[in-house]
């Protein structure tokens, strides 16, 4: 039974992400809503979405619309844990709940025509997002970044608002130039 603190949210971010037809207008439509939830998270979070996995950060899946336009994830992240080099394809809002969040950005230096290949990519800043913080991207030219904790830190926990069921997404190899797709699983509950 989901409670009426996550079926709020879930209506409201149909709402506001529904009426948007750019990107950057979801983003600023649900950015305060993220920051609202984060507060309101002990409604709705279950022990089930604070599991963790020493192999790696752990995607535990809070919500997927039927028709694949949202996904919400709660993401646990262990001191050290780094996900590779990825873009998502979609807009995304990230809220902070627990510890600090790194976020280190890569910027793309070769034209982008779609290719898997022929990649330049430079390392950019890094943002660190305290509890409480909220961050946001969107694609084209996509959002190029890693994104974790470093060993010296406590865990981090984090929810990912997602336009789309985030089933897959690219990775980069820097020094190979080059990208591919690849499906990643989470953990239902
Ligand atoms: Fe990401």
């Amino acid at each position: 039974m989901m409670s009426s603190t996550l079926q709020d949210f879930i209506h409201q971010a149909k709402v506001r992400s529904s009426g948007q037809c750019e990107p950057a207008d979801c983003v600023l439509a649900l950015a305060p809503l993220v920051l609202d939830l984060i507060n309101q998270a002990d409604d709705f979070l279950t022990p089930e979405h604070y599991r963790c996995d020493a192999a790696g950060y752990t995607r535990n899946l809070i919500y997927c619309a039927p028709d694949q336009s949202l996904s919400l994830y709660a993401i646990v992240w262990l001191p050290g844990q780094w996900t590779p080099v990825h873009d998502h394809g979609s807009w995304g809002v990230v809220g902070v709940l627990e510890g600090v969040l790194e976020e280190r950005s890569y910027v793309r230096l070769s034209a982008d025509r779609g290719a898997d290949e022929g990649i330049d990519l430079t390392r950019g800043g890094a943002v660190l997002l305290a509890r409480g913080s909220v961050t946001s991207f969107v694609p084209n030219p996509d959002h190029i970044h890693v994104t974790g904790v470093p060993d010296d830190r406590p865990r981090a926990v984090s929810l990912h608002l997602y336009g789309r069921t985030m089933s897959d997404f690219n990775l980069y190899d820097v020094p190979g130039r080059t990208r591919r797709r690849i499906q990643v699983a989470h953990n239902e509950s």
